[in-house]
């Protein structure tokens, strides 16, 4: 298959064992914390299976019973959205999301999404991945029509809400004006997540003094995003929000799979991103992961060698190690991605998000020194965005840095990846590498579907359903009766 030249690539050529070495300690300590190469080799045909086994599933409308909870719509939708909008355009749910998004661009400046875990992390992963750092400090002008981005209702903390809505009532005083309105996606797939729905309330009520409880408008300035049946949808009919405006997550794409869906997408649309770019980036992971041979499928290499390195290497600690400040949400989001999904029946690895090189200088000395439980996956940029910040020659050089003169901030973090590595690799430290040609849209769409797929093939390997989450219920269980004795 022709692959784009911006693909991603995934090297774990460093991680693997040598092959037949002298005896030393240093050896023995190779064979015993790498990966050997004939095991990968064993595994290969069990992995090429469950990549039939996952495709098959993405096609059954009855599933049987031990199949069940099965959400595997997220594989083919970013095609199907894609497809969809260019047959039927504004009526797509494609189509419907870019409309709302402009709405509210034309809106307001300050845009709130409230969810929580698969409701909101995606959209986060994204917002801190392609905008600035400081795109909320910028003057309009310089944010090409995008609001200001706050995540809110992911939590039941008091505090953070009552300064959320602090901040909105020093900075927005005059409702007519675009630069001082608000405005909110209600995100949850349930409806009934008590602290989503708890900070929709109280915000709903922010708005009807801000604006007026009658304002017409109202309604326009909030964006509902849920499944088909449940109480947020019950509200919104009784609010007498439009069918159209009202945005469905599809029923069989789980939470934390659905950054593709409106959850997503609704919100990088407002953000000013290019969502398209997104879907075709994701689409195509997916045909490389259903098309491509074991040697040439990210998806596969990473499930493969992940499920080895925690089940035959004793590594139960997956640290996504992200060379870009930009993806520490992304990685975040990951740890949800993986932690909800394979951490069931005693299983599961535990991720652990790192960021290089700030990480370095706290959990550095861990992933050198400690114990030997851990793989670590770097998520390395080849390309960066913006031009090189170089070390330049000065008069003064008491800092010790004109030995450096000429080199710059991209070539310092190569070193310190390259060093790291190294360092690793000679104690016997498993790395490999994730390799995102640079960031945008297209990369970072591929690698979301990557991380979703391989999430799922190593699900499937381990014997652990990756949809669902039944564990979570009993927490909620607990609250809602706790809540409900009097007081
Ligand atoms: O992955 C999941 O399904 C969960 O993390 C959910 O996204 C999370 O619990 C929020 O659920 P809801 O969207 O129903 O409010």
């Amino acid at each position: 298959m022709q692959l784009p030249d911006e693909a991603i690539a995934y090297n774990y050529q460093n991680l693997l064992a040598p092959a037949l070495e002298d005896w030393t300690p240093a050896a023995e300590m190779r064979q015993q914390h790498f990966l050997s190469p004939g095991k990968l080799r064993d595994l290969t045909p069990r992995v090429l299976q469950v990549r039939s086994q996952v495709a098959t599933e993405r096609e059954l409308r009855q599933p049987p019973q031990e199949l069940l909870p099965l959400d595997a719509g997220f594989i083919d939708l970013p095609q199907k959205l894609l497809d969809q909008h260019k047959k039927q355009g504004e009526s797509s749910t494609l189509g419907r999301t870019l409309k709302l998004a402009e709405r509210m661009r034309a809106q307001v400046d300050r845009f709130v999404v409230l969810g929580i875990g698969g409701s909101y992390m995606g959209a986060r992963a994204l917002f801190y991945a392609l905008k600035s750092a400081y795109h909320n400090d910028l003057l309009p002008k310089d944010r090409s029509g995008a609001p200001r981005i706050y995540f809110e209702g992911n939590n039941a903390d008091n505090d953070s809400l009552h300064e959320l809505f602090e901040m909105l009532s020093i900075t927005c005083v005059e409702p007519d004006q675009r630069e001082e309105r608000w405005g909110v996606a209600v995100i949850s797939k349930s409806g009934g997540t008590l602290e989503t729905a708890a900070a929709y309330r109280a915000i709903r009520k922010e708005m009807a003094e801000f604006y007026g409880s009658h304002a017409a408008q109202l309604k326009e300035l909030v964006v509902p995003i849920t499944g088909a049946t449940g109480s947020l949808r019950n509200l919104c009919k009784a609010d007498g929000f439009a069918d159209e405006d009202v945005l469905t997550i599809p029923d069989d794409v789980g939470g934390r799979y659905s950054v593709f869906t409106p959850v997503g997408l609704l919100p990088a649309a407002v953000m000013g991103l290019d969502v398209r770019a997104l879907l075709l980036g994701a689409s195509t992971m997916t045909r490389r992961f259903l098309d491509e041979r074991f040697e040439n499928n990210p998806v596969l290499q990473y499930a493969a060698v992940n499920y080895l390195m925690n089940i035959q290497c004793q590594k139960p600690i997956r640290v996504l190690s992200v060379w870009s400040k930009k993806l520490e949400s992304l990685g975040f989001w990951y740890d949800q991605l993986l932690a909800e999904s394979l951490g069931k029946q005693g299983l599961g690895p535990t991720p652990i998000t790192a960021v290089g090189t700030r990480d370095l200088h706290s959990r550095g000395q861990q992933h050198q020194e400690g114990a030997r439980d851990k793989v670590i996956n770097n998520i390395v940029v080849k390309a960066w965005t913006n031009p090189p910040i170089a070390i330049s020659m000065t008069e003064r050089n008491e800092d010790d840095l004109n030995q450096y003169n000429r080199k710059n901030l991209p070539e310092i973090m190569h070193a310190a990846l390259a060093g790291t590595n190294k360092a690793y690799h000679d104690v016997s430290r498993p790395t490999a590498d994730i390799v995102l040609p640079s960031i945008t849209e297209h990369t970072i769409g591929q690698l979301m579907q990557m991380l979703m797929l391989a999430t799922v093939v190593e699900g499937r390997l381990m014997g652990v359903n990756p949809y669902g989450q039944p564990g979570v219920e009993a927490y909620k269980r607990n609250m809602k009766e706790i809540l409900k004795k009097p007081t």
